[in-house]
């Protein structure tokens, strides 16, 4: 794929339109940047706790190409904190004094009805995601969004829709694609350097955390619980509900690691197999939960199995027992993608990748051979397709397709049903089972998740 293509002609080439989904063609490209290309791309950062916060460090050594002008999250003293050290760095950066060009807000309606917002990343938990993607879409705003995509299939189907229909530029937030050791991997397996695909084993953590007691406690001043909950049910406060690892682990707001960690090797077997705009049709398989009364109450351990259309199978399943299967052939890690083609295996994880034999490794690629596009900086990608009007690495089709996997496997073990059948096609389940029908989608709390329902 060439890097200048323009985002439309890539969504159209490569068939990346939702079942149903409507183009808009008068729509797309309207937001991409105006003015003279050395303008910079004015961005808000939405959730500034953990990720959010690796995000401004990033944001900030791409200061010649993007501005961060305001933060937001409804922890009054983070969002300060943030917005003053990035004003500090830009006042050191531009030599001045001081400097106050970044604004703190709680509320993201405020920083999307700013006209001079060109781009928002997304880094708030879960239960957020999509109600506020889809607010910034509707704003006209480019996105870069934090994996995992959606709390439901159908929600990240419809931020798919609107997407396509604004024409904006979407980074999902699984940054491995913008590491060469995984786009190598992924080349190297499209080419058949080491035989057909056969198989793909794709491992993670499955969760993190002790027992957190279900806890009351009082609502910290300075922070805005009713907005943090936002669509997600009223529940009393305490502090590990609202930690990272409440974000992560509560079904409130995630489904577990099967999606949360599960994304990054997942994404990767996607790329690969060259099914971003597939799934897997069959899956079977168990898992089993965070034990009861711990606040944490996720899937934390799994072990499935998938068939893809094109034949190729795939073992999704959890570190606590992965460990057998993957260090009898390569040396081990706590997460990774292997791919098994007829000729041989190509491994890889954030350390290092392998191979069944380290000449698949040196591989010299050929002018005809499949390339995947090449970016070293996730967020810089989406900069860089914000300002060239081009295709971003990670678009919103590969997020909803791998999404749904994540999703899929959650459902089955939930509904205590044995297997389950998913039409790649039109996007829905082929059982009929009342059970497996009613996990695919939720109520969200309104007003906050009223946009889901558009
Ligand atoms: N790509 C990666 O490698 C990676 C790594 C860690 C986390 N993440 C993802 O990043 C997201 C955040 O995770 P985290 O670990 O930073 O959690 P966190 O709890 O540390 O941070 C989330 C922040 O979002 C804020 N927030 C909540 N509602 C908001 C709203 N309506 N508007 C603005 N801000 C809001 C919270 O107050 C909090 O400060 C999750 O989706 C997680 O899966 C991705």
């Amino acid at each position: 794929m060439k890097e200048n293509i323009s985002r439309r002609n890539f969504i159209r080439n490569t068939g990346l339109i939702a079942a149903g989904g409507m183009i808009v063609p008068s729509l797309l490209n309207s937001c991409a940047k105006k003015g003279s290309p050395n303008d910079k791309i004015n961005v808000a950062m939405i959730g500034v706790g953990g990720r959010g916060s690796n995000h401004v460090v990033y944001m900030l050594k791409l200061a010649q190409k993007a501005q961060i002008v305001a933060v937001c999250d409804p922890f009054e003293a983070r969002r300060n904190d943030t917005a003053q050290k990035i004003n500090e760095f830009y006042a050191k950066q531009k030599g001045l004094a001081s400097y106050n060009g970044c604004l703190a807000y709680n509320n993201f309606h405020e920083v999307l009805a700013r006209k001079d917002v060109d781009a928002v990343v997304i880094a708030t938990p879960d239960h957020w995601h999509v109600a506020v993607a889809m607010a910034a879409a509707q704003a006209g705003k480019h996105i870069y969004l934090e994996k995992p995509l959606a709390l439901t299939i159908p929600d990240g189907q419809k931020l798919r829709k609107l997407v396509q229909q604004k024409g904006i530029a979407f980074q999902y937030g699984t940054q491995q694609r913008s590491d060469s050791k995984f786009r190598l991997a992924a080349e190297l397996t499209r080419n058949e350097v080491f035989g057909k695909l056969e198989r793909i084993d794709v491992w993670c953590d499955g969760g993190k955390g002790n027992f957190a007691p279900i806890a009351t406690e009082p609502v910290p001043t300075g922070f805005d619980y009713e907005l943090w909950q936002g669509p997600a049910m009223e529940r009393p406060y305490c502090n590990a509900r609202v930690s990272n690892l409440g974000a992560w682990h509560i079904y409130d707001y995630a489904i577990g690691f099967v999606a949360g960690w599960g994304a990054h090797p997942i994404d990767i077997a996607q790329w690969g197999n060259n099914s971003d705009d597939t799934s897997p049709f069959e899956y079977e398989g168990t898992g089993s939960f965070f034990e009861v009364g711990n606040l944490y109450n996720t899937m934390n351990s799994w072990d499935f199995q998938m068939k893809y259309a094109n034949g190729v199978q795939m073992h999704f399943f959890s570190e606590d027992i992965c460990s057998p299967v993957i260090e009898k052939y390569r040396n081990y890690s706590g997460h990774g993608t292997t791919f098994f083609g007829t000729n041989g295996w190509v491994s890889v994880d954030r350390k290092e990748i392998q191979a069944s034999n380290p000449e698949i490794l040196k591989h010299t690629f050929s002018p005809g051979e499949t390339r995947l596009m090449a970016s070293e900086s996730h967020l810089g990608n989406l900069i860089d397709a914000i300002k060239n009007n081009t295709p971003t690495v990670s678009p919103i089709e590969s997020a909803v397709r791998s999404d749904t996997i994540s999703h899929l496997c959650d459902i089955l073990v939930r509904s205590g049903e044995k297997s389950l059948k998913w039409d790649p096609v039109t996007e829905t389940l082929v059982n009929d089972s009342e059970k497996l029908q009613s996990l695919i989608t939720r109520s969200s709390r309104s007003p906050y998740g009223d946009i889901l329902k558009s």
